[in-house]
């Protein structure tokens, strides 16, 4: 599910094969996020078929997950950051890893239930493709707001940045 989202909502930035090569390593993401969730202090939740579908996915298909945990430090902070008078250290303890939803699932009310879930209320940052304007909405709406300078991505993911979005 995670990685047909990812094939919607990243289409214009990565080249297909790169979406297929995420396939074929699905058995090793899979043992990524069993280490990922094996952390007590990280939070899975997953949307299943419901109220909240617009149109009918496989029945019991999982439409949704979203992931929180402790921020994971991140290599480029003083670029980021520069300017803003902040440091890592200055940032919430929190991290949203991840949002993802089947695009039949889009404007339900889905993403907003995974999301206080996984992470209530609580002070966060997250990253997001920078102009993946409909996430950048949606966080804008859960009260997170764009930090510092765009992150470029590199590799496979050609001029694409991602920028650090906040919620205090
Ligand atoms: C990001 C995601 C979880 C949001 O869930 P959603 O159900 O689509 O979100 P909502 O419909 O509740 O909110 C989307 C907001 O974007 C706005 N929007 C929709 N299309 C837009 C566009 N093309 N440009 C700008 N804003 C747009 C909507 O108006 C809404 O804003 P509003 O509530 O202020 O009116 C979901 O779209 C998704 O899974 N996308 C693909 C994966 C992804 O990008 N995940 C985030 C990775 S960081």
């Amino acid at each position: 599910m995670k990685n047909r989202s990812w094939r919607t909502a990243y289409a214009h930035a990565l080249p297909a094969e790169e979406f297929d090569r995420i396939d074929a390593g699905l058995a090793d993401q899979v043992e990524s996020w069993k280490r990922i969730v094996a952390d007590p202090e990280v939070n899975l939740v997953l949307g299943e078929q419901g109220p909240h579908a617009t149109s009918a996915p496989e029945s019991g298909a999982v439409v949704g997950m979203a992931c929180a945990g402790p921020r994971r430090p991140f290599g480029d902070a003083a670029m980021v950051l520069a300017g803003t008078g902040l440091s890592e250290g200055d940032l919430p303890e929190r991290e949203l890893f991840a949002v993802y939803l089947d695009e039949r699932v889009y404007g339900t009310g889905l993403a907003d239930r995974l999301l206080r879930e996984v992470l209530g209320d609580a002070p966060a940052v997250l990253w997001v493709l920078d102009g993946n304007a409909r996430a950048e909405a949606f966080y804008r709406r859960h009260g997170f707001e764009a930090l510092g300078a765009p992150a470029p991505l590199g590799g496979s993911w050609g001029e694409h940045s991602e920028r650090l979005y906040v919620r205090r």
